[in-house]
């Protein structure tokens, strides 16, 4: 983060209290509450998780153990007990007034929409569930989906967790190549898909992709395809190995129990990207995720029977798991869904929807409100958005500009604005305001969920003074924590519980982010301390990127940084040499961004690509990355240069 920025974060001294009427009626109503559940979980953290995992979720076996932590970083919680997801989303609102409340309002790209009550959807998804088991679907079975925002991306989601068979969704967006990797590394059976989706204005095809991965047999685990028809597009259907879902899933039963899971069996695997190597699956379990996803869902937006709840994201991120799908629905809540997204021909996309659906509570990304600031306040200024009571932040630091104009324009002054900092591999959310309570500052995710050890560290894991910046640990573990890597238990504990050492000799987790924290206890996230690069929000790790240019055949090494950028949060800008004899030009730039694209998938694609004969190096040959950084953001190199091998390299990287 740039200088100028950090200090225009510290000299933020604005404080909005939360809204008199919200605090009367809240949960936890004021900052004397909150303290008070602070102090309960700090006492017996066990007794405090214990009641919550009793009081919020249906168990058909009760735990006996709340937390064994006797082989960290691996945790179990609730061990002893069963529970299910799906029926902790879905059966337990059936016995009363609830059945006939709304689950999920699903708005589609061209303006259809659905809408699902609690027992239609629990219908809707026993019959998935069924037809996943003629499938040969059963528990412990992986099953990939790869689909555009529409109503049975949830469905599937609540039918493999009916069964026991975890879910592994792959966003919409990656390419190809990316599924397949995704495939081929979680071992899944069965992938359910769609014929396309809706993406602005227009249909664009999903299907062949799914064909694409699996092609000359590239993906052996993988039984049979499930395609959903949405843009009714031909569709080539490979004899044996696809079905539709219309024709399968409709003329299942409607009765299909929830097989009682046992707190530890897996829920979902859930792929991000990391500072090394490719992309992570993120293990969550069933009791621990279902809790926090619960818990946090209820604490942070203050839910109410009558919210009207949405969250902008895509079910394929943690964001739409915990926030489209699990936290609202294991709440009784109504979930707002959306295919479209605001576009030149719609640029009120966003805020037809709060109108039309009476939304209360919008939770979206810092970069989404930078843009929607860019385009001006006249377009939010045409609908009736008087419905809305909360507003949520999530996926990167937001800037106290786009905060305020948050606050001020969309919220007009009435709304909480909720920075809500976490992660893929927490589960939910873990850094917060809560509305009723907390006080808030422009920038600041404010202070730790009840429970919660967050902490500041240095290298030695010793927590630092007051503006110190530091990197960003938790000290406990916590229910919604992830359990593992996929397939790789070592990488779980190198990435996450060995950077720092805890003084006292415990492990800590260490979550990639560097961090404040300002006399008032209050933390600002500054963002990666390594080399994951967040593109709107979006997570893409600096070396996944570089493994796509050096997989071009033009391309003899490759260094890919982020540089700061006003709309996207970071931009990627990738130094390139080439092999000996050829030279870059804009052609080149051009292809080797769609080869980026055509890898991983178009958000990967570097905004700008600089050729260079040489890349900064250390004399034992590591990349500089420091000095690309300030190079690409167009700063002066400073700092110690002397490790440098051949200077002259810097000379010629200049612009
Ligand atoms: C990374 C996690 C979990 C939601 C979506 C992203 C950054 C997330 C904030 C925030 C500052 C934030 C961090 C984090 N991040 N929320 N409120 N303030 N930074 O999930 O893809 O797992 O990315 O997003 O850098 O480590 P993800």
């Amino acid at each position: 983060m740039p200088d100028a920025t950090i200090e225009s974060v510290l000299q933020e001294g604005r404080i909005f209290q939360p809204p008199a009427e919200l605090a009367a009626r809240a949960r936890i109503g004021s900052m004397e509450a909150y303290r008070e559940l602070v102090a309960r979980a700090e006492a017996d953290p066990d007794a405090f998780w214990g009641e919550h995992a009793r009081e919020q979720l249906h168990w058909f076996e009760p735990f006996h153990t709340v937390l064994d932590w006797s082989n960290p970083p691996f945790a179990r919680w609730f061990e002893g007990g069963t529970t299910n997801l799906a029926y902790n989303c879905l059966d337990r609102h059936l016995d009363g007034p609830r059945a006939e409340k709304t689950a999920l309002i699903w708005e589609g790209e061209p303006g259809d929409s659905r809408r699902f009550t609690y027992r239609e959807l629990q219908a809707e998804v026993c019959k998935a569930a069924n037809a996943l088991k003629a499938l040969g679907v059963g528990k412990g079975d992986l099953v990939a989906l790869y689909m555009p925002m529409v109503p049975e991306a949830a469905i599937a989601m609540l039918a493999c967790a009916r069964i026991g068979a975890p879910h592994s969704v792959v966003f919409g967006g990656f390419s190809a190549e990316a599924l397949r990797d995704r495939l081929i590394d979680g071992g899944v059976k069965v992938v359910i898909t769609a014929d396309g989706g809706f993406r602005k204005d227009k249909a664009v095809a999903l299907k062949p992709a799914v064909d694409q991965a699996l092609a000359g047999g590239a993906c052996p685990t993988v039984e049979q395809v499930l395609v959903v028809r949405r843009t009714g597009e031909a569709t080539p259907m490979e004899q044996g190995r696809d079905r539709w879902w219309h024709e399968l899933v409709d003329s299942q039963s409607s009765d299909c129990p929830a097989v009682p899971m046992a707190s530890e069996d897996r829920l979902f695997v859930l792929y991000t990207s990391g500072s090394t190597g490719k992309p992570k699956g993120v293990v969550h379990t069933t009791a621990g995720y279902n809790l926090w996803a619960h818990l946090t869902f209820q604490w942070i937006f203050d839910i109410r029977d009558d919210d009207i709840h949405w969250c902008t994201a895509d079910v394929g991120w943690i964001t739409g798991h915990s926030y489209i799908v699990y936290g609202p629905l294991s709440n009784g809540a109504t979930t707002v869904m959306y295919e479209g997204a605001p576009r030149p021909s719609k640029p009120g996309a966003f805020w037809e929807v709060i109108q039309k659906h009476k939304v209360s509570i919008f939770y979206t990304a810092p970069t989404a409100i930078r843009a929607f600031m860019k385009s001006g306040r006249e377009v939010p200024d045409q609908y009736d958005m008087s419905t809305l009571r909360i507003l949520g932040t999530v996926g990167e630091p937001i800037n106290p500009e786009a905060w305020m104009w948050y606050r001020e324009v969309i919220g007009h002054g009435r709304c909480p604005v909720i920075d809500t900092w976490w992660q893929t591999e927490t589960g939910g959310v873990m850094i917060s305001p809560l509305p009723g309570a907390t006080p808030t500052k422009p920038g600041s995710a404010t202070l730790p969920l009840p429970g919660i050890a967050a902490d500041i560290v240095d290298n030695e894991g010793h927590s630092v003074g007051v503006d110190e910046g530091g990197y960003l640990a938790v000290r406990r573990p916590w229910p919604g924590m992830m359990r593992t890597v996929h397939g790789d238990p070592e990488r779980f504990r190198k990435s996450y519980w060995e950077h720092i050492l805890g003084a006292d000799g415990r492990p800590l987790y260490f979550a990639g982010d560097g961090a404040r924290r300002d006399a008032d206890g209050y933390f600002w996230v500054m963002g990666r301390v390594d080399d994951v690069i967040s593109v709107s929000g979006h997570r893409l790790g600096s070396m996944e990127i570089e493994s796509a240019l050096v997989s071009h055949p033009s391309v003899a090494e490759a260094a890919v940084v982020g540089r700061p950028d006003d709309l996207k949060g970071e931009g990627i800008v990738a130094f390139v040499t080439l092999q000996t004899g050829l030279s870059g030009d804009a052609a080149l730039g051009a292809e080797l961004r769609k080869h980026v694209g055509a890898e991983i998938g178009p958000i990967a694609r570097p905004d700008e690509i600089r050729f260079s004969d040489a890349l900064p190096k250390t004399r034992s040959g590591k990349i500089m990355r420091r000095i690309l950084r300030a190079l690409a953001a167009g700063e002066e190199v400073s700092g110690d240069t002397s490790t440098l091998e051949d200077r002259s390299v810097l000379d010629a990287l200049r612009v």
